[in-house]
């Protein structure tokens, strides 16, 4: 898809309120009107395309009162669809001013969406033949070039969210650690992103026990990738987290088929990470920031971790392994505190694949989120809202700091029933953030969905790409 201004295309997209007025000729619009072809609803798509046609497609964008940048991205996604069921070569759209929303973030929004109906992921079967549109955007003239800016902005977001997608839906015999910590060094230094590979025996020299154990049961090594974008000098990094279980069989704990065909998208926390510093520093954002990704497999062979083994960490904290299946959250203790403890960040973020639990608590389209920072998650919950990403904050309480608290062992991997899951496996890693601001973010339902919802198709998702790449952008905006 090629995005250019002016109004050269040969189909005119026209955009209408829900029962409002549409600018066509006369003719046409009693026509639709007496035959009730097209009233305006989100979403809704009415064409007249063809040789003998006024080549025309009208496009819903809902109530007016109900208008926002998620809803014009969705009305915009099924525009795009539109154009490319129908082989659509070029089009117009009038970019106007939506409201209180902006020229530029409303092109932005229209461009998302288009682009999101685009999104194939063919790695494994017989390519289709890539569809290509030239899109004009009219807009006001002084306008231009601040529209500009926001579509390549957008357009290098994107490009991110869809590399996240990608290496989500790649199966685990496809993406596994080596391959994974290859294609982050690949990808990210071709846009000026240091990448270093830690290999087993430097994490072992580290002390990573917690993260070593959970890789023991697979014949594959760990590898601990740091990817360091440092555009200003002497400014603390944000550091980003991700969990990069390439594959989570459950280990001796193992999981029912059923719940483990999808496991291969345990990595989907690191595939965020990587692809929202690629589009960060694609972008040239000057901001400081670090990725981190203990990277492994949890599986099962003779040297696999057990349940009931007490195993020791980076911090020097024992832990009690209650259930190999709970491994993400040990795999991120050591690199959380890898994080804390040598890299001194302004703050972290982890986000992780984690829970069940935080599925059964929001449903399976919520981000769900721990804090020990309030100010630090106020300006993660703007991100998302501007994105369009959900995202929701766990209360903390007293008694879920006690549940992880083990006897015979510091900490406890698992804690049982009632305990509240998903906020308990937060707490878990706030013990190794050794206090720095930290938001965890849960994205276990919303990484991946058999089925497509709001822009996104069926498989993997992309978040919370957008949600990172924007905290990062606006983190100092208002200091
Ligand atoms: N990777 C899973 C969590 C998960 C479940 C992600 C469903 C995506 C969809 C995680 O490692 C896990 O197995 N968690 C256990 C923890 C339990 C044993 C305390 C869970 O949620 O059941
Ligand atoms: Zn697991
Ligand atoms: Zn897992």
């Amino acid at each position: 898809m090629e995005f250019k201004i002016g109004n050269n295309g040969l189909v005119n997209v026209v955009c209408a309120f829900e029962n409002e007025d549409f600018l066509v000729s006369e003719k046409t619009k009693s026509y639709i009107k007496e035959n009730e072809l097209f009233t305006g609803k989100r979403q809704e798509v009415f064409t007249s395309l063809g040789p003998f046609s006024e080549n025309l497609i009208l496009l819903g964008l809902g109530k007016r009162e109900e208008i926002s940048l998620e809803n014009i991205r969705r009305s915009f996604l099924a525009l795009g669809k539109t154009l490319k069921k129908n082989n659509v070569k070029s089009c117009n759209i009038k970019v106007e001013k939506i409201d209180h929303i902006c020229y530029k973030l409303t092109a932005m929004a229209m461009v998302e969406g288009i682009l999101n109906a685009n999104y194939v992921f063919d790695k494994f079967v017989k390519k289709e033949k890539e569809y290509s549109c030239m899109v004009y955007l009219d807009v006001l003239e002084e306008k231009k070039q601040r529209v500009l800016d926001g579509i390549k902005e957008i357009e290098t977001v994107v490009e991110g969210v869809f590399m996240c997608r990608d290496l989500v839906n790649r199966p685990a015999n496809d993406i596994y650690p080596e391959t994974l910590a290859n294609f982050a060094k690949e990808t990210l230094e071709k846009v000026g992103v240091d990448v270093e590979i830690l290999e087993k025996k430097q994490i072992e020299s580290l002390k990573m026990d917690a993260f070593l154990s959970v890789a023991k049961g697979s014949d594959l090594l760990p590898k601990f990738i740091i990817m360091k974008y440092l555009p200003n000098k002497d400014e603390k990094p944000i550091v980003l987290v991700g969990k990069g279980l390439t594959y989570d069989a459950g280990g001796l704990a193992i999981k029912p088929a059923s719940g483990m065909v999808d496991m291969k998208t345990d990595m989907a926390g690191s595939a965020s990470v990587i692809s929202s510093i690629y589009s960060l520093a694609k972008m040239k954002v000057k901001r400081n920031v670090i990725g981190l990704v203990a990277t492994c497999e949890n599986m099962i062979n003779g040297s696999a971790y057990r349940n009931g083994d007490i195993i020791s960490s980076m911090k020097g904290s024992s832990i009690e392994v209650i259930n190999t299946d709970a491994e993400g959250r040990l795999t991120l203790a050591d690199a959380i505190y890898y994080g804390a403890s040598k890299l001194n960040p302004e703050c972290i973020v982890d986000i992780a694949t984690l829970t069940g639990a935080c599925i059964y608590a929001l449903g399976s389209r919520v981000i769900g989120a721990v804090s020990n920072n309030d100010e630090m998650f106020e300006k993660m919950k703007e991100s998302s809202q501007y994105t369009g990403e959900y995202l929701w904050r766990f209360p903390v309480y007293e008694e879920h700091r006690e549940s992880v608290k083990g006897k015979i062992a510091d900490l406890l991997n698992a804690t049982g029933p009632g305990t509240g899951g998903a906020i308990t496996a937060g707490v878990f890693l706030e013990h190794f953030t050794e206090n720095y601001p930290w938001v965890h973010l849960d994205i276990a339902g919303p990484a991946y969905s058999k089925n497509t919802w709001g822009i996104n198709p069926e498989g993997a998702s992309g978040i919370p790409v957008k949600t990172l790449y924007n905290f990062v952008k606006k983190y100092n905006k208002n200091k």
